[in-house]
């Protein structure tokens, strides 16, 4: 198939470049201008650089495309307008050009749609699918992955790193339960559902690595450090909320984009992060391989 990939050069869409071209497709990474990552780009991709509300432009290259994987997303942001371009504009123009076009659209959206209230991030997450659900015509469907990991990711690979050395820094209420996945896995997801010709009619599935139900936080202490942990500091939600409150000043005094907020503080608070892998299993078999100590060394093997 032809393939046209936003986010590409994010963690998780450099992922799906390198499992995509594998797969057989022909790949087209659709770029910001002046992404200072576009060196993230496979030499076996080509890219297209614009805006993803430049409908003119979005209609010229969907027109040649089978599929639209939208990856691209703000996962940082001090208000909804940083979030809104990428999880919900972008999402109408490429959506309005599929639904001339006749292609199909895959977004890679989160487990954090299902709870709109919490942040920012989570609830353009939810305006996003509500979007795709709104343009008449459209074959479209939605990936909602738990916390993802893997070698080049910015949040859990710190923390894992961390617990690796001896020192386990947690968050959230102490029985606190988890799903998690492995980047190659969901690459691997991905692709599988790109050639499933009935997952696109509105369908939302969720993915995670097999573990039912989630982790407590010493079972991911436990798969990172078998020989047991030095220091454990747990982080009171009080004190998240003080450094949330430093960092969103400094963030408006600096201009960059927070990663943590007080809306992410809310989301990281929550009881549970739990979801299961029945819809995804029952439409293509896809199955996950990686559990969470394969994950874990993988994830640390770079250096
Ligand atoms: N990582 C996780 O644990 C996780 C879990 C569940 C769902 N997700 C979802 O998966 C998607 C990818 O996440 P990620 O972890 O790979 O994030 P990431 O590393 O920050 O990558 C985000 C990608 O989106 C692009 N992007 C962001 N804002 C854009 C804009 N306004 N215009 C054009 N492109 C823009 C970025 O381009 P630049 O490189 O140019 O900045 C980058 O390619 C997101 O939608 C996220 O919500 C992630």
């Amino acid at each position: 198939m032809h393939i046209v990939l936003t986010g590409g050069t994010g963690f998780i869409g450099s992922q799906l470049q390198q499992f995509l071209v594998s797969s057989g497709h022909t790949v087209t990474v659709y770029i910001r201008e002046n992404s200072a990552k576009n060196f993230n780009i496979l030499k076996s991709c080509s890219s297209v650089e614009g805006s993803l509300t430049d409908l003119e432009k979005i209609s010229t290259l969907t027109s040649q495309c089978d599929l639209v994987i939208y990856c691209a997303g703000s996962v940082r942001g001090a208000r909804l307008k940083d979030f809104f371009q990428a999880n919900v504009a972008g999402l109408k123009t490429f959506g309005t050009a599929l639904a001339t076009s006749g292609g199909r659209l895959l977004l890679i959206s989160s487990l954090a749609a299902e709870r709109p209230h919490l942040s920012d991030y989570a609830n353009t997450k939810y305006l996003g699918e509500t979007v795709l659900e709104s343009i008449e015509d459209l074959r479209w469907c939605v990936l909602r992955p738990p916390a993802v990991y893997g070698a080049s990711d910015t949040e859990l690979r710190p923390l894992f790193k961390l617990m690796n050395k001896g020192i386990a820094l947690t968050v959230g209420p102490k029985d606190q339960r988890l799903s998690l996945l492995h980047v190659e896995d969901l690459a691997r997801a991905v692709c599988m559902v790109a050639i499933s010709p009935s997952a696109f009619n509105g369908r939302k599935m969720t993915l995670h690595d097999g573990k039912e139900g989630g982790y407590l936080w010493c079972e991911i202490v436990r798969a990172t450090r078998p020989i047991g942990i030095i220091v454990w500091i747990r982080l009171p939600q009080v004190v998240l909320i003080g450094f949330a409150k430093i960092n969103m000043l400094l963030a408006s005094i600096f201009g960059y984009l927070p990663m943590l907020s007080p809306g992410k503080v809310s989301e990281l608070s929550e009881k549970a992060w739990v979801c299961d892998n029945a819809s995804i299993s029952e439409l293509c078999g896809w199955r996950p391989r990686v559990d969470l100590q394969q994950g874990i060394r993988k994830t640390l093997e770079k250096s």
